[in-house]
């Protein structure tokens, strides 16, 4: 147990997207460490919100959580969320995810990642929080060939809208670390996967298809490498980011598993542990999307004692077992 674990009984946080998977898992370990937890979310249906509401009453059994439907863009929301509940920290989880959706639907990312961050932003700024946690992408990395990724790369040249939001999220929250003395820790999440996922993900989908007898669409003809990470193991490096005393001002620190998988590996896994085979549609690389990711994480190590522990061999067949349990495709384990 690390020395700060004790302390987060002391604070209350605001987690935005709490009704997201990241944001839930946060919530979750947040409220059983004892904290106080308001979270904000609007529901909204980029995917199924019966998940997000699934997700939230999970949350309300908690004493300490605070569930509010509300959304960033709001800026007099945010205040007065800000006024009634005095969060000492924030963890900037609310967004607009994606990056295929992001040709489809570009504004949707300039509302929520950019008006909306620059919202939380300035109430963040007003009220003087401890630290501003906010999520940033291994997408924004882009077409980069030289791996792993490190956060020493110049990282100016985005492949897609979804990357440059969040690259801005960057550049946006220094500037206010530098005038305001706002302290910022951006975390650069990489492919992160597990219970209570994301239905837009492949992972999800090529488990939801084969579980269906359909086909599944392997892009790049399966030349893909994703460093999939396992939620557990990102919710430590998250409440990490939240809670160690001696971080700078201004952070940008990778969050992955420091573990380079082959897409076609993945989909052996989920044809041994569903025990079908796949049918596979071989398709060509999406614009926007990036051949490979691979986070360096001395920098997690260092800064937050990061280690991750769960190789895909162990996190994907949790993610079927909680797939299969949701779905009602088996019965519920007793634990
Ligand atoms: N999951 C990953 O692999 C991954 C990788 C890199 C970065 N990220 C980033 O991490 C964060 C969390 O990702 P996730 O996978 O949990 O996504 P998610 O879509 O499950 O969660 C985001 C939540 O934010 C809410 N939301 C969106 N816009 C909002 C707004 N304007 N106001 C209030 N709520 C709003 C959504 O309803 C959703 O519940 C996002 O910023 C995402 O871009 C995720």
């Amino acid at each position: 147990m690390s020395s700060w674990t004790s302390q987060i009984k002391d604070y209350t946080f605001l987690v935005t997207g709490s009704a997201g998977f990241i944001g839930y898992h946060l919530s979750r370990a947040l409220l059983a460490a004892g904290a106080q937890v308001v979270g904000l979310d609007n529901f909204n249906d980029y995917y199924s919100p019966a998940l997000k509401r699934d997700r939230d009453r999970q949350l309300r059994d908690f004493p300490g959580f605070t569930s509010i439907e509300g959304d960033l863009v709001d800026l007099a929301g945010l205040e007065s969320l800000f006024a009634a509940h005095q969060p000492q920290k924030i963890c900037n989880l609310a967004a607009q995810a994606g990056v295929r959706y992001s040709l489809v639907n570009p504004f949707s990312y300039q509302k929520a990642n950019l008006e909306g961050f620059l919202n939380l932003l300035e109430v963040a700024k007003r009220s003087g929080v401890e630290r501003f946690v906010y999520a940033s992408s291994s997408s924004i990395y882009g077409g980069l060939t030289e791996l792993p990724f490190s956060e020493e790369q110049r990282v100016d040249t985005p492949i897609s809208l979804y990357a440059a939001t969040k690259r801005a999220n960057e550049l946006m929250a220094h500037s206010y670390t530098h005038l305001f003395g706002l302290p910022t820790v951006g975390l650069r999440y990489f492919t992160v996967y597990g219970p209570w996922g994301r239905p837009d993900m492949a992972l999800w989908l090529f488990t939801a298809a084969m579980l269906q007898g359909k086909p599944i669409k392997v892009f790049n003809y399966g030349r893909m490498q994703r460093d999939f990470s396992y939620i557990d193991d990102i919710i430590q490096g998250t409440m990490a980011a939240l809670m160690v005393p001696d971080l700078a001002p201004y952070e940008i620190i990778n969050l992955g598993n420091h573990r380079s998988e082959e897409l076609t590996q993945v989909i052996a896994l989920l044809e041994q542990e569903l025990g079908v085979g796949a049918q596979k549609e071989m398709l060509p690389i999406q614009p926007g999307d990036v051949p490979a990711t691979f986070a360096d994480i001395r920098r997690a190590q260092e800064k937050l004692g990061f280690q991750p522990t769960t190789p895909i061999a162990t996190g994907i067949p949790r993610f079927i077992q909680w797939y299969k349990e949701y779905h009602g495709l088996t019965p519920a384990s007793a634990t």
